[in-house]
């Protein structure tokens, strides 16, 4: 017996010396332990034996299961780590090879003006509201005071959908759906940047583009009101020495108008190419809101009073970034948009 174990213990440490995987480590273990194991088979004779004999073998037996097992599991955890230390050897990462050049995109020229007017707004305590693009000829015209028929219909060149519903041609539409909506008649202070179709196409004007509504109404709101924000709006947009001048005009939904120009911010006020050597530009159209608007948006005008304001946003973007023609702004052409990298936004007039 003690001869057989010794034999086993010779054999299992040259069987383990040269074993190289845990493939291979399984098949020793079921050559020692297995069913018909070596070490199994030291008491397959046992039932032959005197009592006292079988203690005998069964606790040498025992003792040489325990050694071949530990001798086993060590040789298992010594596999495991080789496996892994190959592995990692095998996957590790050259940090110092030149990774590939991922292009970044960057903000649109249209967008950082969106967000520029968001802000500023914002700050001011307004809100930021959506309306549709689809709009009925209620909201875009009637409830503006633009019943059919009235002539200044026909400065806005309105893609119609059927008798009812048209492609919003300004977003002023919102002021009149904002009206409608505040059902408890409370102040209202909010900001429409949105998308607005006209038939009408050339190197300033897409059908498609963007326009920011602006709609106060309060108690006591007054032109002068309406001056101060667009005093500070514009030096927002255009830098902090641009002056503001009102001019009186013409919209259906205010009452008195006015159109409002900035001081040239190219050539500072003396007259350039940008501003036809006048030193302004027109930015905005704007006014108090008509009693009529007032009254057919739930509001008595006897009570409330309020501004509204209109401008192109493509324009601002335009202007800001001297881009020559307003089709550059839709077509999404990579290298047009490839020049209004992160760098640019350091500056931009601010
Ligand atoms: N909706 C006008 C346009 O598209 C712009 C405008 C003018 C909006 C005066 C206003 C306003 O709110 O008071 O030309």
């Amino acid at each position: 017996m003690k001869e057989k174990v010794e034999v086993i213990k010779t054999s299992l440490d040259s069987d383990l010396n040269s074993v190289t995987s845990l493939n291979d480590l399984g098949q020793l273990k079921a050559k020692y332990l297995g069913k018909k194991g070596l070490v199994t088979l030291l008491t397959s004779n046992m039932k032959d034996l005197s009592i006292e004999e079988r203690k005998e073998v069964g606790k040498i037996a025992n003792e040489i299961r325990e050694e071949v097992n530990s001798k086993l599991t060590n040789k298992e955890e010594e596999l495991k780590n080789k496996e892994l230390n190959d592995k990692l050897e095998k996957e590790s990462i050259d940090i110092s090879l030149p990774s590939k050049k991922i292009k970044r995109g960057s903000r649109h020229p249209f967008n950082r003006i969106v967000e520029d007017v968001e802000d500023f707004f914002v700050s001011m305590g307004y809100d930021v509201v959506d309306g549709p693009e689809l709009e009925t000829d209620e909201n875009c015209f009637r409830l503006l005071n633009l019943p059919d028929g009235h002539p200044a219909r026909d400065t806005q060149d309105t893609f119609y959908i059927d008798e009812e519903y048209l492609l919003r041609t300004q977003t002023s539409s919102v002021q009149a759906r904002e009206m409608q909506a505040n059902k408890e008649k409370t102040p209202i202070r909010m900001i429409c940047p949105g998308k607005v179709y006209r038939r009408d196409e050339d190197a300033t004007h897409s059908h498609q583009f963007g326009q920011v509504e602006g709609l106060v109404i309060d108690k006591n709101i007054s032109l002068a009101d309406l001056k101060g924000t667009l005093e500070l709006f514009a030096k927002k947009m255009l830098g902090e020495n641009t002056k503001v001048r009102f001019r009186p005009s013409y919209f259906p939904f205010t009452e008195p108008s006015v159109e409002v120009d900035v001081s040239c911010f190219k050539c500072g006020g003396k007259g350039c190419s940008l501003c036809k050597q006048t030193g302004w530009i027109e930015v905005l159209g704007a006014g108090m809101v008509h009693p009529n608007v007032l009254r057919m948006g739930g509001y008595d005008p006897e009570v409330w009073t309020g501004f509204a304001f209109g401008t192109g946003l493509d324009r601002f973007a335009m202007f800001r970034y001297a881009i020559p023609d307003i089709r550059y702004l839709y077509t999404n052409d990579i290298r047009f948009l490839e020049q209004f990298d992160r760098k640019d936004e350091e500056n931009e007039i601010k």
